[in-house]
């Protein structure tokens, strides 16, 4: 440790012994103490469930503030980025680290469009799933899946592979986000047009039919391509660690990605929109939410307010503020009048006034609204996760590409407190 290096100072109260870690100061944000050599010098873990208080990687990627309610991608706000770029451009921003210029945006362009077919037998592996599976397991299998299609970039110590890997999985994530749902419906899958947007194509495959002509509606698109760009990356959330996690074994990227899609399921990630649409109808009426409020308040009932709340930002969801703009446009664009969202818009007006959630900060994320939008644009409630799974995964192919060329790459593994019987002798069963 040289000198000039700030330093923390942790003493133990029985032994009077002392221990002095290194500070280390990121780009703006709070700094953190480095207990990489704790063990080694006091025989000590650290003791955090949950990693509230933990470090687990260096990246450039994502910058979140909670308390001010930022979001930075690259160091561009998410509020810029969401009004100025697009889905593709902003890939481009967290996989490479700055803005393209013509020439590289229309290759990666080029790159990404290339490669949104997905083999022809993955089609036969969708026609293996019920047609009542969840969307979000069918995502799980055929992304995993995918690497038993593209031997040929599984090479994870190959700069190239590594990159048409990144490629194949945007790319192809809106296809098979799109078959999930064709198949679900029961109607042929569509193959994509490459002479869209992504997020044009995203719609086209998903409500068009080989019978119809179909004309993609401009606003929807709009808000689609926004609603991906909020999505995108939120730095060492849990299914990006379990990205990183998985990736740190130099599993292949297609594995890397399905196991961050089976963490994002859950309803207190990714499956929360979908929970707050299941949360809406069970409330039913307007007249019954404050007995619902009740219970979200009362700590021996799980019932909690999906939508509210969020482990880091504690004022307010940028991406809710955002999200919220787009919601209104869609509504308005499609002259809907539901009376889901009219209870929606009332929770939120009660909910916000309550104490209990301005005591704790609990406000809508964005999942309250993306829920709503996603509702109108006709997409099942099932599918929510899905199109959230397809925009993470550009955020989930950054941090592990990061963390792939990052020379002191290791198996993650943490530690424990281990709580079970100390050693005990085994009994034979006559005599237990
Ligand atoms: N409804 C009722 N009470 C809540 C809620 C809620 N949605 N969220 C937090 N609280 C209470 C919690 O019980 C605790 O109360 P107390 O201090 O009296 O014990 C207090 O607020 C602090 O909450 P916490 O448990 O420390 O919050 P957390 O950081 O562990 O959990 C969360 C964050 C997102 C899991 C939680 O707020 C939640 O379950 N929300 C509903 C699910 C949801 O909307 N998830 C989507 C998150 S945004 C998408 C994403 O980025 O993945």
């Amino acid at each position: 440790m040289s000198e000039q290096e700030k330093t923390f100072t942790l003493t133990n109260d029985q032994t009077g012994e002392s221990c002095k870690l290194a500070v280390r100061d990121g780009t703006v944000g709070p700094s953190v103490i480095d207990i990489r050599n704790l063990y080694a010098e006091t025989g000590h873990f650290t003791f955090d469930p949950s990693f509230t208080a933990t470090g687990s990687c260096k990246s450039r990627i994502t910058y979140i503030d909670g308390d001010e309610g930022i979001l930075m991608h690259r160091g561009y706000m998410i509020e810029e980025l969401v009004d100025k770029s697009n889905f593709l451009e902003v890939s481009y921003l967290l996989l490479y680290g700055n803005l393209p210029d013509k020439k590289q945006y229309d290759e990666f362009n080029h790159n990404i469009t290339y490669h949104t077919m997905v083999h022809e037998q993955v089609h036969h592996f969708f026609r293996g799933f019920r047609r009542d599976a969840h969307p979000m397991a069918i995502m799980c299998g055929a992304v995993g899946g995918l690497s038993a299609f593209y031997h040929d970039s599984l090479d994870i110590w190959d700069e190239k592979q590594r990159e048409i890997s990144a490629h194949r999985l945007i790319a192809k994530m809106g296809t098979l986000a799109a078959m999930a749902y064709k198949y679900a419906v029961g109607q042929p899958f569509v193959y994509p047009d490459n002479s869209l947007d992504y997020a044009s194509n995203f719609l086209k495959m998903c409500f068009s039919v080989p019978a119809e002509k179909y004309e993609v509606n401009p606003v929807l698109a709009r808000a689609m391509d926004k609603i991906f760009i909020l999505h995108m990356d939120h730095e060492q959330n849990a299914s990006t660690s379990t990205v990183r996690l998985a990736g740190s074994s130099q599993a292949n990227p297609f594995a890397c990605i399905a196991s961050g899609i089976a963490c994002l399921w859950g309803p207190s990630h990714g499956g929360a929109n979908q929970a707050v649409l299941e949360m809406l109808d069970e409330i039913g009426s307007k007249d019954r939410i404050p007995e619902f409020l009740e219970r979200a308040k009362d700590k021996d009932d799980p019932f909690r307010l999906m939508g509210f709340g969020h482990r880091v930002y504690k004022n307010f969801d940028p991406r809710a503020n955002v999200l919220k703009k787009y919601a209104d446009e869609v509504l308005d664009e499609l002259g809907i009048n539901d009376p889901q969202l009219e209870l929606a818009m009332e929770l939120e007006r009660i909910a916000l006034e309550d104490e209990y959630f301005i005591e704790r900060k609990l406000f809508p994320n964005v999942d309250f609204y993306s829920g709503i939008i996603l509702k109108a644009m006709g997409f099942p409630v099932s599918m929510f996760t899905v199109l959230f799974a397809l925009a993470r995964t550009v955020g989930w192919v950054s941090q592990w590409k990061e963390m792939i060329e990052e020379p002191s790459l290791r198996i993650g593994r943490p530690r424990q407190l281990y709580v079970g019987s100390a050693q005990r002798d085994y009994v034979p069963m006559n005599k237990r």
